[in-house]
């Protein structure tokens, strides 16, 4: 086979304790319309400017590198992605990249019920809604901003919609989450909807973080166990997924524990992230990043330095990055790969809390 652009392949991007990158986060903005508080700060959230931000054509980009590199999922996060502007567009461009063979979303569900068509139309297949409380009261001391009712029109909508998958995330947290978890799973069961619940993670804003904050797995299950009988523990075709799988004993309803904090599961690990302005991180918990935009611009600036860059000017229109400038955005890929830990550590006396707070990262 002659290699084109489009049909070249490289070796994958393994890192070094052999686990093999397939699936990329790609996070739109760091913006969002509601103010979570294991996510964000409360008031004055400082957001990047637009111009920041990596463009369409950037992501394409990007995408497009990583898909040759043996990546085959992407999902797109935020902070919020539905309120960057057209994101449908980006959700066509990407769905006919080729090597894709899935692309899904995560959004808090506000702004669904208008988006939603729009997505599906583009080739949007999956998308994990956040629902952390089906209570408005509970709802507004997570989200500290009013919004439930248009989470749970965004579900509707979407589900009439006949998306390949909806799953629904909730945060775990000790406080709210235990007379929230019976409500939500039988929300979920009725409507044949998977539910996860997800341990909170030391990301939040405010760093108000802290252990005894975290329910666990574990006692996740016993309640749900109290009340709906044993769950049987479903068969696990992906190792990398992260959540360890549950059926109701009665057939109906999967539920999914998500256990990073007290079963962490970074042995499997297969994932990136870019963020909103184009730093590419090799865990949620980094410490560093690699910045692929600067080499997405380089070229188009006119002060530029660097022998090599100049030619990188002309290639960015089609989505398609030349063969130089690929190969500068690859290397820098492949450090990124190669400079990832074996896990994130919280559970040890070294770890270290990343800067960026979990709407700066994209979850
Ligand atoms: N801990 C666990 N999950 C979190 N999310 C956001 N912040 C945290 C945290 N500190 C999850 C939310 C949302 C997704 C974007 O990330 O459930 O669904
Ligand atoms: Fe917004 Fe999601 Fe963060 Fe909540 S978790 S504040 S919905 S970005």
């Amino acid at each position: 086979m002659t290699p084109t652009n489009e049909s070249k392949y490289y070796p994958p991007l393994t890192d070094g304790f052999g686990r093999r990158h397939t699936s990329l986060r790609i996070s739109v903005t760091d913006r969002c319309n509601i103010r979570c508080f294991y996510c964000m700060p409360e008031e004055n959230v400082r957001f990047r400017p637009r111009e920041e931000l990596l463009t369409f054509e950037e992501v394409e980009q990007v995408a497009a590198v990583m898909l040759r590199l043996g990546v085959t999922k992407f999902r797109l996060t935020g902070g919020e992605p539905l309120v960057r502007a057209n994101l449908p567009n980006l959700v066509q461009r990407l769905a006919s990249l080729p090597g894709l063979t899935d692309l899904a979303l995560t959004t808090n569900g506000i702004l669904l019920a208008d988006q939603a068509p729009a997505l599906k139309a583009a080739g949007l297949r999956r998308l994990n809604i956040s629902l952390d409380a089906l209570d408005a009261e509970a709802f507004r001391r997570i989200a500290r901003r009013d919004g439930l009712e248009q989470v749970l029109e965004g579900i509707e909508t979407a589900r009439q919609l006949g998306f390949e998958k909806i799953r629904l995330n909730a945060v775990a947290i000790r406080g709210i989450t235990e007379v929230q978890l019976l409500p939500l799973a039988r929300f979920a069961r009725e409507r044949d909807l998977e539910l996860r619940f997800i341990e909170f993670m030391p990301l939040d804003a405010e760093s108000r973080w802290d252990n005894s904050q975290v329910m666990s797995g574990v006692e996740i299950r016993q309640c749900l166990e109290a009340e709906f009988g044993p769950l049987i523990p479903a068969p696990r075709p992906d190792p990398s997924q992260p959540a360890t799988d549950f059926l109701f004993h009665d057939g109906r309803g999967r539920i999914g524990l998500i256990h990073p904090v007290t079963q962490p599961f970074c042995g499997d690990c297969n994932r990136l992230r870019i963020t909103a302005e184009g730093k590419l991180r090799n865990c949620l918990f980094s410490t560093a990043e690699w910045d692929l935009r600067e080499l997405l611009r380089a070229g188009t600036r006119e002060n530029v330095v660097h022998g090599s860059v100049h030619r990188f000017a002309a290639a960015s229109s089609a989505g398609i990055a030349d063969s130089e400038q690929e190969a500068a955005m690859i290397a820098r890929i492949r450090q990124c790969v190669a400079a990832k830990k074996p896990g994130h550590g919280i559970d040890t006396p070294e770890f270290i809390r990343p800067e960026r707070a979990m709407y700066q990262i994209g979850g």
